[in-house]
């Protein structure tokens, strides 16, 4: 193993599976119990704001009781101790990664904890409900948070940073998605066409993994630390 100098780690609900959250798509996955096109879509929440809501409230004290994993904690370690920068795209709108003490993660698809103001665009903290009611603290308007969650039909958040790790990133890894959402699922392209190392770790392959050079096959709470301390053992010789 080399030595790097721009690590970016993507992660997906599969880093958090063993938190005990829901991935997506599993047999057991949140899109399996519950119509993505009525809790996901930005037509969903403009035709029934009230179910969406329902639905990520319903979903907050799960997501909250959660304590990050093995994997949360060794990105957190591989941020502190390796000499050169590691950044954390996240899918995942739990906040794990944070919980484990990294810092900075870009969250491209938003997070539970906070809702965004349709009328002046401001973001507030939302661990309690919120709904049809809730009035915006900084423009006093009601009936127009909206959980700060990208739906389909919307924008991914902070991809001009996305955009520019990628550009420069020499070690690009995935955890724990299955690789069908995109642009999230093309990022493995981006840091390819620069010339990274690529590294999958997931339960099986994905539907991209023609892109990936290595594939770690098992549970994250398991590969990503046992990778962590190579690349740190690696650092120190
Ligand atoms: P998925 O549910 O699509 O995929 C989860 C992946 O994690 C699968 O490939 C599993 O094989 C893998 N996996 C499960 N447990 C694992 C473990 N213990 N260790 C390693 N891998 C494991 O979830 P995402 O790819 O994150 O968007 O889904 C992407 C987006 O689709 C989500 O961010 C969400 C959804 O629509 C929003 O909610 C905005």
């Amino acid at each position: 193993m080399q030595k790097y100098h721009n690590i970016v780690i993507l992660t997906g609900a599969g880093i958090s599976a063993e938190s005990g959250l829901a991935t997506f798509r599993s047999s057991n996955g949140l899109w399996n119990n519950h119509p993505v096109d009525k809790v996901a879509t930005i037509e969903a929440f403009e035709q029934n704001p009230a179910y969406v809501h329902d639905f990520y409230n319903e979903l907050k004290p799960e997501v909250f009781k959660a304590r990050p994993n093995a994997a949360h904690i060794a990105l957190a370690k591989l941020q502190k101790k390796y000499p050169s920068p590691v950044s954390i795209i996240t899918q995942n709108v739990d906040t794990l990664h944070e919980k484990a003490g990294s810092t900075h993660v870009l969250h491209i698809h938003g997070q539970i904890d906070q809702a965004v103001c349709l009328n002046c665009g401001k973001i507030i903290s939302a661990t309690s409900d919120i709904d049809t009611e809730t009035i915006c603290p900084f423009c006093q308007t009601m009936g127009m948070m909206k959980p700060n969650i990208v739906f389909f039909g919307e924008n991914l958040l902070c991809m001009d940073e996305v955009d520019i790790l990628l550009q420069h990133c020499d070690l690009f890894i995935s955890i724990g998605t299955s690789g069908v959402v995109f642009p999230a699922a093309s990022f493995v392209q981006t840091a390819k066409s620069v010339g990274a190392q690529t590294y999958e770790f997931n339960l099986e392959p994905t539907s991209n993994n023609f892109y990936f050079d290595h594939h770690i096959m098992g549970q994250a709470g398991i590969t990503v630390p046992e990778f962590v301390e190579k690349l740190l053992a690696q650092e120190e010789n």
